[in-house]
C-alpha cells in the first residue's frame, strides 16, 4: 500500500551559511504536491542508495523552534517561505553532510527563488507527479495536519498553479497507483545509479 513505510522526519540542527555547493551526484531533490510522497520515497531512496535524508520542513521546524503549523498560523505563509528559502540555502551551502536525498515541501519549488538556487547547484530535481484526485486521497488518508489543506476544491486549484513549476524538474515521475519502494527503485533508475 502507499503509506506502508513509516513516515518519520529527521531533526537536523544547523547555522546558516551562504551559498549553494553541492555537486550534483551527491544529491537528489525530491519535489511536487502535497500527498505526492515525497518524504516516504526519500526516507526508501536513501536507504537504497546509502544516502542520509533530510526532510527540508524539519530544518525549517529546528531553524523556527515551531511545528510547520505554528508557523503558518503565528506568522503566516510569507513568513513561512522567508524561512523555507533561508533553510534550503543553509542546507545547500552544507557540504559536510555527505550523498544526500532531500524531499522539499509541495511549496517549495513553486517559489522561483528556491528553484533558481537548486539550478544554480546543479542538483538533480525529481518530481514525483500524480492526479489531483490521488493525491487528495493520500492526505486524507495520512491524516497529518497540513496549513494549506481544505477541502478538494481548494486542493485541485493550488495543484493547477503550480503543476507548470514542478514540470521545470529536471524528470518527472508518475507515481499512480505505485508503492514507494517501487518508485523509488525507479528514481534511482532514472538517475543511474540503480
Ligand atoms: C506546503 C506543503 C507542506 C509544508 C507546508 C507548505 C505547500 O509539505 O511544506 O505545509 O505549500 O504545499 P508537504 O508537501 O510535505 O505536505
Amino acid at each position: 500500500m502507499w503509506f506502508a513505510s513509516p513516515i518519520g522526519r529527521a531533526r537536523i540542527a544547523g547555522d546558516s551559511a551562504s551559498m549553494p555547493q553541492v555537486a550534483s551526484h551527491r544529491a537528489v531533490f525530491l519535489v511536487g504536491f502535497m500527498g505526492a510522497g515525497k518524504t516516504s520515497v526519500g526516507r526508501s531512496l536513501g536507504r537504497r542508495l546509502g544516502w542520509s535524508f533530510e526532510d527540508l520542513d524539519d530544518r525549517i521546524q529546528v531553524r523556527a523552534g515551531r511545528s510547520i503549523e505554528e508557523i503558518f498560523r503565528d506568522l503566516g505563509e510569507a513568513e513561512f517561505r522567508r524561512l523555507e528559502n533561508a533553510a534550503l540555502r543553509e542546507l545547500l551551502s552544507d557540504v559536510s553532510v555527505g550523498p544526500r536525498v532531500v524531499a522539499l515541501g509541495g511549496g517549495a519549488f513553486a517559489q522561483p527563488e528556491n528553484a533558481a538556487l537548486l539550478e544554480t547547484a546543479g542538483v538533480q530535481v525529481i518530481f514525483l507527479d500524480g492526479s489531483a484526485e490521488e493525491l487528495f486521497h493520500r492526505c486524507e488518508l495520512e491524516r497529518r495536519e497540513r496549513p494549506l489543506l481544505r477541502d478538494a476544491k481548494q486542493f485541485r486549484e493550488l495543484y493547477e498553479q503550480r503543476r507548470s513549476s514542478y514540470l521545470k524538474a529536471s524528470c518527472r515521475i508518475d507515481t499512480t497507483s505505485k508503492d514507494v519502494d517501487g518508485i523509488a527503485a525507479e528514481v534511482a533508475c532514472r538517475i543511474g545509479l540503480k
